[in-house]
């Protein structure tokens, strides 16, 4: 089997990857433009470890490049394609709407338009918890109403509603996963962990506790995303639908509590600087797993403790702390 993993040198694109490669036989073709929304070194050093493996071939393309991403699907028989590229960041979408059009609604319907060229029957996409909005309803099923609050949440949505569409007129079928708060190894410096560990080892980097540390987010370590993934990846079932699933471990904690949690593993006690509820940030996400567990067979979770054990262990040696 071979796969197309877009995003590959993103936080998720670059974990599962990996797990896929350690755990099966399947061939990986990761594609990333290498954007520089965060650290590219970072990026380069992710397919840098991952290119140690032969089964792992990487090419520096836009999604948006029709042409070059074209020939990758001409040269290769691509078996499943999992777009997990996309602008991402709910804050940047304040400042920068148009790389969110750009790169998830024009990179996902011109991915479609060559995977359905070349045949490629099945689809996994990365949507988003918040497209849920501000509900009230807790915890959030796949099945309510969803209420984007940015333009980074429309865009998933409008992802979700283009899949439907596709999977229909083109025989497509399309698994839509809602990611809730990722968190773990190689993570991204723009998200709320790995600002706290950057403060937590060098006090000059002021850290900022948006909404006075009352958000609360359903924190989900990177290892048990790559393990859903993989069953979705092998799953025989494929019928032709589009199929949205919440990714969430079902454990919601408050910002505040996160933060204790990991001064008592770093021993270190960074300075907070805290403000209130920034524009575009939704204040909860609590997510039901139901619909997902049913269908993967995952039961356990890794315990938040654990998984920033793990990610702090990470953080020191890759910064070297
Ligand atoms: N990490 C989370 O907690 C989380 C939560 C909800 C949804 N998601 C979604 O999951 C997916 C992966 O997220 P991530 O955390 O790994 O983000 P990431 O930013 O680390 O990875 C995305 C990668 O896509 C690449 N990219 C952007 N535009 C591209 C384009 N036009 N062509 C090719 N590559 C492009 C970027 O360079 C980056 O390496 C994204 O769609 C994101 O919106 C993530």
């Amino acid at each position: 089997m071979q796969i197309l993993i877009t995003g590959a040198a993103g936080f998720i694109g670059f974990n599962l990857s990996n797990y896929i490669l350690r755990k099966s036989n399947a061939k990986i073709i990761g594609i990333d433009s290498l954007n520089s929304y965060y650290s590219k070194k970072l990026k380069k050093d992710r397919i840098k470890e991952i290119s140690k493996n032969k089964k792992f071939s990487f090419f520096h393309v836009n999604i948006l490049n029709k042409k070059k991403l074209e020939k990758i699907f001409k040269n290769n028989k691509i078996d499943l394609v999992i777009n997990l590229a996309a602008q991402a960041g709910v804050r940047y979408s304040l400042e920068k709407p148009n790389e969110f059009v750009n790169n998830n609604i024009q990179g996902f319907f011109t991915l479609i338009e060559i995977a359905k060229k070349y045949k490629v029957k099945k689809i996994i996409y990365a949507s988003s918890s918040s497209i849920y909005g501000d509900s009230k309803k807790f915890p959030l099923k796949e099945s309510q109403n969803v209420k984007p609050k940015n333009i980074y949440a429309l865009s998933k949505k409008i992802n979700e509603e283009a899949a439907d569409v596709f999977s229909k007129q083109y025989n497509m079928s399309f698994i839509g996963l809602r990611f809730f708060t990722v968190y773990g190894q190689w993570g991204r410096p723009d998200m709320f962990m790995m600002k706290y560990l950057t403060s937590s080892y060098d006090y000059s980097k002021k850290f900022y506790l948006n909404n006075f540390g009352n958000h609360t987010r359903d924190f989900t370590y990177i290892d048990d995303v790559c393990k859903i993934m993989k069953k979705l990846i092998f799953l025989k079932k494929n019928k032709i639908e589009n199929e949205i699933y919440n990714i969430c471990s079902n454990k919601p904690v408050k910002l505040i509590s996160v933060i204790n949690d990991i001064n008592e593993i770093t021993k270190q006690k960074p300075k907070i600087f805290k403000r209130g509820l920034q524009k575009a940030d939704v204040v909860k996400t609590h997510g039901s797993n139901k619909k997902i567990l049913s269908l993967s067979g995952q039961q356990k979770f890794t315990e938040l403790k654990k998984g920033l054990k793990n990610t702090i262990q990470w953080y020191k040696k890759y910064y070297n702390y």
